[in-house]
Order: structure tokens, then C-alpha cells, then sequence
């Protein structure tokens, strides 16, 4: 395979993967304190007061989930012990290096904030309303909404190649609303959502629950598109997710539809795989949330139309909606 096919093979295999919800090759979680541990590991510590971080930098490769911690010049503890081991002379005392200066738990921990801004669910993010907006006032909130956008530069997406700004498209005044991830080249190239190939199945997936395309409200979590279609980051998503929740607000949909793991993580707050989060009814700005596969995933894996097929049933059966009669 040449080098440009294997790293687009790569580059599908991780975008297949992360619409399943498989996101981190790594794990990034609290760091872990040698000072933490049980008293048994801990007594093979060089240091009890330095912090063994379990996935300190993003990006890292992999490592253990936690790190053994073995002090200079000592076996570890499990290859000491195995039976299977052969003995292993001692080594030579060696000169100990001078252990790395770490910054304290606290520096640390706000790194890791800053480097990673944990989703907040947007039922956290603003009170919720608790008015209904008039049906003939919402196009001119939305509007203002959209202003309030401008020729926004709020975020990298506006300098990385951005044509137009994807607001949204459909009824201001819709029963069911879809978030998507983030406009591709079609989308970016006409301003508006979903136009393009994922478009056409989300159009047929609509269609198939007895509504139209017109009769829907469509958006997405960021709003300019990602250069090579990569996934949001969250500085991205958490600076755009300000407007998307204004326009489930002025919307109020009964029913949202987060398409695929990007808008679950955000409209949810939670990052978890898809399997975990489809199935059920979530909440969102007083509108009841299904999550289901995006549809791009599906183009790339036709074989979870069906269960895309079940989570839009459960919303059809809430909704009181029946699919189109053929004839
Ligand atoms: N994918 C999305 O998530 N949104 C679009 O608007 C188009 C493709």
C-alpha cells in the first residue's frame, strides 16, 4: 500500500472508530500520586512525594494504566517474584539521576484543565429556560442569534480555511431538532448543514420518520468547518457550543437527535462510546435527547442502519410520528 493509501486507510479506521466513541489511544485521567497508592506499592517508591502521573502529557504513547514505580537499581517487584524468572544477579550500584522536577499536584492539575476543557453538559452551561418563546418571534431571534455570530473569529476554525459560516437550516419553530459534528466542504462551500453526501442519507433517515427536511431544525457544534474534516477540539466546540445552545433555546424542540459521539459529548457533557448513550432518553434544554450513529458512519458501515433505524423509532414512537405510507 503507498504511503498517501495507509494513511488515509488510518486516517477512516480512526474516524470509524471515534463515531463508535472510541476516542483516546491514551488515557487521560487523574493523575495518580505515588503518596496515594497502597501502602504495598508504595514501599518500592523512590520517592513517596513524586506525583507518577498516569497519562501526564497529551499525546503521550500508551502506557501501563498505572506506572510501576521501582526504585533505582531494584528489580521489579512482579519479575523479582515469578517463579518463571531466572535468577537475576543484582546489578551494580548505579549513580541514582536526579529525579525530574515536578510541578506540584495542583500546577498540574490545572494544566490538564486547560489542555483538555472537560465537556459541560449545555443543561449545566446556562439556566434553562423557563419561557416559551412565540412561534412568530423565533426567525428574528435566530436572526439575532446569527448576528451576534458575525464574521466570527472566535475560535482557529475561522483561520483555518473556512468559507462560510454553517448556521443551521429548517423550521425555527421544529418538534425535532439534529446536531451534527461540524460542516464538511459542501456544507462549508454552500452555509448550509448536511448538503452533502452524509446529508442526502440524514434526508432519507428524515424522511423515512415522516417528516420533511423543512419540518426539521439542523445544526451543528461548530459551525465552521474543521480543516480535513478532523473532529472538533474542544477549545472549538466549547467556544461554538454558546450559540448552538441560544438556538435550541429560541427553537425548543421536543425532541433532539445528537448525531454520532461529537454532539453527545458536548450537548450531553459526557464522553462515553455510543453504545452507552444510544437506547435511552437523555435531556437537553427541556427537550428529550436520543443519540444515534452520525451519518457518515453509516456510509462508512451500512450494517448499523438497523440499529440507527431503532434509536429513530424510539423517537418516532415519542413523537407520535409514522413513517411515510408507500404507495
Ligand atoms: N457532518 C456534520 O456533522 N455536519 C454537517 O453539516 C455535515 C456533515
Amino acid at each position: 500500500m503507498a504511503a498517501g493509501e495507509s494513511e488515509q486507510a488510518l486516517r477512516a479506521y480512526v474516524e470509524y472508530l471515534r463515531d463508535l466513541g472510541v476516542y483516546d489511544f491514551y488515557r487521560h485521567g487523574e493523575p495518580v500520586y505515588a503518596a496515594d497508592l497502597p501502602a504495598s506499592q508504595q514501599a518500592t517508591a523512590v520517592a513517596p512525594a513524586q506525583p507518577v502521573l498516569e497519562h501526564p502529557v497529551v499525546g503521550d504513547a500508551p502506557k501501563p494504566a498505572v506506572m510501576p514505580v521501582v526504585a533505582a537499581g531494584q528489580e521489579p517487584a512482579a519479575r523479582a517474584a515469578s517463579p518463571m524468572a531466572p535468577p537475576v544477579p543484582s546489578p551494580p550500584a548505579r549513580p541514582v539521576p536526579a529525579a525530574p522536577v515536578m510541578p506540584p499536584a495542583v500546577a498540574l492539575e490545572s494544566f490538564q484543565e486547560t489542555a483538555i476543557p472537560k465537556p459541560v453538559s449545555f443543561n449545566e452551561l446556562a439556566p434553562l429556560p423557563t419561557e416559551r418563546l412565540a412561534s412568530t418571534a423565533k426567525p428574528a431571534a435566530l436572526a439575532a442569534i446569527q448576528e451576534e455570530i458575525g464574521d466570527c473569529t472566535r475560535c482557529p476554525l475561522a483561520y483555518a480555511g473556512r468559507n462560510k459560516i454553517v448556521f443551521a437550516d429548517g423550521d425555527s419553530n421544529a418538534r425535532l431538532m439534529f446536531v451534527g459534528e461540524g460542516p464538511g466542504a459542501d456544507e462549508d462551500a454552500q452555509g448550509l448543514p448536511f448538503v452533502g453526501k452524509a446529508g442526502q442519507l440524514l434526508n432519507n433517515m428524515i424522511n423515512a420518520m415522516g417528516v420533511t427536511r423543512e419540518q426539521v431544525y439542523i445544526a451543528n457544534i461548530v459551525k465552521c468547518r474543521p480543516p480535513a474534516n478532523r473532529t472538533p477540539e474542544p477549545i472549538e466546540a466549547t467556544t461554538c457550543s454558546q450559540f448552538l445552545l441560544k438556538q435550541i433555546d429560541v427553537v425548543q424542540p421536543e425532541v433532539i437527535v445528537a448525531l454520532g459521539s461529537t454532539a453527545a459529548t458536548y450537548l450531553l457533557g459526557v464522553k462515553q462510546s455510543l453504545s452507552g448513550l444510544r437506547g435511552r432518553w437523555h435531556s437537553c434544554r427541556g427537550a428529550k435527547l436520543a443519540v444515534t450513529y452520525h451519518p457518515a458512519f453509516l456510509l462508512r458501515d451500512p450494517r448499523q442502519k438497523a440499529e440507527a433505524w431503532k434509536d429513530l423509532q424510539m423517537v418516532m414512537k415519542e413523537m407520535g410520528l409514522k413513517p411515510p405510507s408507500r404507495g
